[in-house]
């Protein structure tokens, strides 16, 4: 009892079917599709794969990006199978709390909120890159004065000091208030962005094409050595941990299928939508990231990316390397930031479900599971993630929350892939609609690659998520443990 009781999956189905209560089911598997590319697609690609260029790999990201994609794809199958036969809001949450017991489930529901939140405060940071880059480069006006687009952890080059990320804090609250208004409206504003986004990222690899210098790409893999940041972090910079540190680094551009999970309860027909939405939007990611990365690297050198082109990093190779195409850096300027701005929408999404799911089950307080008359939207949830996301977005690093973000997020994978092999076995008779292939075999093989990215990720960030994982330890003892809707139950 207590710590490991279990919820039961007959609960958990009855939850689903009382639609009366529940959320809208509008949502087809074509809409899932682009709501995981509206979540995939955004700043992981076009700020972190040259930062891993830079900082791990050289042109050989793109193998990274490889590594992250197995590891990815292994843990979206178990994903697929857990969210078609546990068609519930709450994704890897739910599923622990299924599987592994309450204690687990709590862990999951903490440590989720650093790959929906805080990831959501890592595109805002991006939106705000590039909006300057808007103002200054498109619109031809001046940029955000320095302190009000940085964290007070940062420094220019002249000394100012950050103060707060007013744009990043803007475009989440912007955002929190679209979706509280109804999911159905918000995956079609996603929709149009969606084809935009992919629209840019082709015409980028089709156009840069071109452009790869050889030289750039020789040796495509670095000698092994160490690389110490402006900030004085140390980096494996190429070989075999180069290509894993980049894998880690690049894993954040590929976070946002697993959303698509979250979304369940409002799928029409979840049984069959959800795996072609997780792993048809895996699919399609994949091969342009593997293109993408292999001209980015080919348009400038390793040292660019360290230097002049560290922010901005797109627009700034395509400014100095394709001459003729400024129109392009242009026109990405703007898509990017429609596209960053659907990423953020998905994740506020995702962590509102996470939250109202943990609510409905007394771990979170009640008041987190109430809808909007109207909109029937969990809009209370909404408005505190709004503070808590615009707090991240507003005071700290985006290279911070990104990484804390690539590893919360890859420790949630490896528990969902466990959460596959234990449900066999508890719940042979379980129907799913998808079944993973060769269990325990991906499952464990899925384990294995996110261990191994999280390797590539270095001690600082497991200290995060270590000091990050004991706080939600209090939190639990000190509330959700007696406030659980289980805490009187026998079920084990
Ligand atoms: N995959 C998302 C991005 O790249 C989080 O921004």
């Amino acid at each position: 009892m207590g710590l490991f009781t279990k919820k039961p999956i007959h609960l958990l189905l009855a939850e689903a079917a009382d639609s009366e209560k529940g959320l809208k089911k509008t949502l087809s598997a074509g809409a899932l599709v682009a709501l995981g590319i509206g979540a995939i697609i955004g700043a992981g690609l076009f700020v972190r794969t040259a930062n891993a260029a830079a900082q791990n790999a050289g042109p050989s990201v793109t193998l990274g990006f490889i590594v992250a994609a197995i590891g990815c794809a292994l843990a979206g199958l178990c994903y697929a199978e857990l969210a078609s036969s546990i068609p519930i809001s709450g994704s890897a949450y739910t599923y622990t709390y299924a599987t592994m017991g309450e204690l687990m489930a709590w862990i999951i529901g903490w440590d989720l909120i650093l790959e929906y939140a805080v990831g959501a405060a890592t595109v805002g940071i991006a939106w705000s890159e590039y909006l300057n880059n808007l103002l200054i480069n498109v619109l031809h006006t001046s940029a955000i004065p320095y302190e009000w687009c940085h964290s007070p952890f940062e420094h220019s080059t002249t000394g100012v000091g950050g103060i707060m990320n007013i744009p990043a804090f803007a475009i989440v609250a912007l955002l929190s208030l679209l979706l509280i208004k109804g999911t159905q409206e918000s995956a079609f504003v996603n929709g149009l962005i969606v084809i935009t986004k992919v629209a840019i990222v082709i015409l980028i690899i089709i156009f840069g094409w071109g452009f790869i210098n050889p030289a750039n790409h020789t040796p495509y893999i670095p000698a092994a050595t160490t690389y110490v940041d402006s900030n004085n972090i140390s980096h494996s910079f190429g070989g075999f941990w180069g290509i894993i540190g980049a894998a880690g680094t690049v894993f954040f551009a590929f976070i946002g299928f697993d959303a698509v999970s979250t979304a369940a309860q409002e799928t029409k027909n979840p049984k069959t939508a959800m795996p072609i939405g997780i792993l048809g939007s895996l699919a399609v990611c994949t091969v342009l990231y593997i293109l993408f990365g292999h001209v980015l690297t080919g348009l400038g050198p390793v040292e660019f990316f360290r230097t002049g082109g560290k922010e901005a990093s797109v627009v700034m190779a395509i400014n100095a390397f394709m001459p003729g195409y400024e129109w392009l850096g242009k026109l990405v300027t703007v898509a990017i930031l429609a596209g960053f701005s659907s990423v953020i929408l998905v994740m506020l999404l995702g962590q509102s479900r996470v939250f109202y799911a943990m609510s409905k089950d007394g771990l979170l307080p009640k008041v987190l599971g109430t809808l909007h008359p109207k909109f029937q939207t969990p809009y209370k949830a909404n408005l505190v993630i709004l503070v808590i996301v615009g707090a991240f977005a507003a005071f700290i690093p985006g290279d911070i929350v990104g990484d804390m973000t690539s590893i919360g997020t890859l420790f949630a994978f490896s528990l969902v892939c466990i959460g596959v092999i234990i449900l066999r076995k508890t719940n042979p008779e379980l129907p799913r609609q998808f079944k993973t292939p060769w269990v325990p075999v991906i499952p464990i093989l899925g384990v294995l690659a996110c261990v191994l990215m999280m390797a590539g990720l270095g001690w600082t960030n497991w200290l995060r998520l270590f000091g990050w994982l004991a706080i939600g330890i209090v939190i639990y003892f000190a509330y959700s443990k007696k406030n659980s809707n289980l805490k009187d139950s026998n079920d084990v």
